[in-house]
């Protein structure tokens, strides 16, 4: 089934100069770029973005790398987007994920770790809309 997912390129991903990198390996899986925006975020926008995670005690750190420069939104769709793209960001801590993945590759970081992706079709839709209220 042809879904929509909702990718964050962190600041990490745009003060390394990856960004063209890991936007070729989604390109090459063969998902497509729907929507792209460069964004600097402030803190309230961090906060709705990572609602689910702003009691955590890992989100002060969380929240300062968010907003610590610009980043890059994008919606990518494709045959189970969600899944896929998931699979290729890999795990979430840098030092565990996979070698061959985004993280596993590139991230030596369980916060730094380049990539975020919507981890189910629920919030892949609050994610989009949030981000990019055009596409709804
Ligand atoms: P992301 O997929 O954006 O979703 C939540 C983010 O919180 C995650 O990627 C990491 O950047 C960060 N994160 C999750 N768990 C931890 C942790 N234990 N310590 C630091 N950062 C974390």
């Amino acid at each position: 089934m042809t879904q929509r997912t909702l990718v964050l390129l962190k600041p990490d991903a745009v003060r390394r100069g990856l960004v063209g990198q890991v936007l070729s390996r989604f390109e090459a899986k063969g998902l497509t770029i729907v929507a792209l925006e460069h964004r600097t975020i402030d803190g309230e926008m961090a906060d709705r973005h990572y609602a689910e995670h702003v009691e955590r005690d890992f989100y002060p750190p969380l929240r300062a790398f968010a907003t610590s420069g610009p980043l890059v939104a994008l919606v990518l769709e494709g045959d189970e987007a969600i899944e896929v793209v998931r699979g290729l960001n890999g795990a979430t801590d840098g030092r565990k994920a996979a070698p061959g993945t985004i993280r596993g590759d590139l991230s030596l970081s369980n916060r730094e770790n380049l990539v975020h992706a919507s981890d189910s079709p629920e919030s892949a839709a609050r994610e989009i809309a949030l981000w990019f209220p055009a596409l709804g």
